[in-house]
């Protein structure tokens, strides 16, 4: 039998496209030979916008429609006016094709460097709503520019909307050996979204008797993921505190160089797309001074989605071996993907 996977590639600014060749060049080094790789590349992002004036076209939406999976380096750069690539472009996309899971993993590898005193244990992932909350746009503004001005921004939360992400969030605690589930929400002031959302988790829940399950608010969370963020292991929550909260999830298992994502449709009713979590960093474009892991992660997440989990599993053992052996002395973008190619056949044979 013959397998194929068509991708979409989306390189983007700044230090996207050199993350992401070698984010392909792993890829490609993994994949079994009966597996036929056919990528088409799309030229979206801050310099596309400079050019046309167009962030995404219904018929390059409709184009990428057509795919298994869509890896996206980053895109922005300060030129741009804020949002327009934010919203134009990257909440499009998660919007149309329904990524109503943003999957974060945030784990700390041996020998990475934390702010965090005493090297805790760090394997959570963290499950963020991906197409509600304050993110749907439904808000706008009057009287503006005037001392007057009025601004809403309502967060919109619906049950289907809720259960579909809930559920997701329970399957992948079940599927993990500590079989936990942190519900993050701020129930006791924003009481209408988070009841919402605690009523759908217990009753959900109620199918899961394995998973063991916790409430926090997500003020305490924060002090948490500080102070003790080995008590968590998967935690669900709304489009706007995942947001928040996955930035400090990478800052303490030791930085945005190593954050992988991935915007998941799991119905398969569209293609998810994979992407490191840091942007197009314009101050070392390049320089060769990338670190390509995020992408190489974000890899193995969409490997993994496609049902390649042996060839993830490899992917994640080549990085964890190759950030355990780092000894602080440089290595260029391209020479970190070169090692971790060589671990990925290394650990074919
Ligand atoms: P950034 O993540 O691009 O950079 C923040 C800092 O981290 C910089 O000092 C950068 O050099 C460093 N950094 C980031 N990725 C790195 C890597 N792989 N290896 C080593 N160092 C790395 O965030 P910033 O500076 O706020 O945004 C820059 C541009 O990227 C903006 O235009 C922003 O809108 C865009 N952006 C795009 C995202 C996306 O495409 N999903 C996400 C975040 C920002
Ligand atoms: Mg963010």
């Amino acid at each position: 039998m013959s397998r194929s996977i068509r991708l979409a590639v989306i390189p983007g600014d700044g230090i996207g496209p050199e993350v992401v060749a070698q984010g392909l060049k792993v890829l490609g080094s993994v994949l079994p030979s009966d597996v036929k790789l056919e990528t088409r590349e799309y030229d979206l992002g801050a310099r596309r916008w400079h050019a046309t004036g167009e962030t995404l076209t219904g018929v390059e939406l409709d184009s990428l429609k057509q795919h298994d999976a869509i890896l996206l380096g980053a895109v922005g750069d300060p030129s741009v006016p804020s949002g327009v690539l934010e919203r134009g472009l990257l909440l499009k996309l998660r919007f149309a094709f329904d990524h109503y899971v943003n999957l974060r993993p945030a784990k700390l590898f041996p020998n990475t460097a934390t702010p965090l005193a005493g090297r805790p244990d760090i394997d959570f992932v963290v499950i963020r709503e991906g197409t509600e909350g304050p993110y749907v746009g439904n808000g706008g503004t009057m009287r503006t520019g005037t001392p007057h001005e009025v601004a809403t921004e309502v967060s919109v939360n619906t049950a289907l909307g809720v259960e579909r992400v809930v559920r997701d969030a329970y399957e992948r605690a079940r599927s993990r050996p500590r079989r936990k589930l942190t519900l993050v929400h701020k129930n006791n002031v924003l009481v209408h979204a988070g009841h919402l959302w605690k009523n759908i988790f217990d009753r959900v829940g109620q199918e899961y008797p394995e998973v063991t399950t916790d409430y926090l608010h997500v003020d305490a969370a924060t002090i948490f993921f500080v102070t003790d963020p080995g008590r968590f292991d998967v935690i669900v929550t709304d489009n706007l505190f995942g947001d928040i909260l996955t930035d400090l999830a990478a800052a303490v298992t030791g930085g945005i160089g190593l954050a992988a994502s991935g915007n998941i449709n799991p119905d398969g009713t569209f293609p998810s797309m994979f992407e490191p979590v840091h942007g197009s960093a314009p101050d070392i474009a390049g320089t060769g001074k990338a670190d390509p892991t995020a992408t190489v992660l974000s890899v193995a997440l969409l490997l993994r989605h496609l049902g390649f989990e042996a060839e993830a599993a490899r992917v994640e053992t080549a990085v964890a071996e190759d950030v355990t052996a780092r000894d602080g002395s440089f290595r260029t973008t391209d020479q970190i993907g070169d090692a971790l190619v060589s671990r990925v056949l290394a650990g074919s044979v």
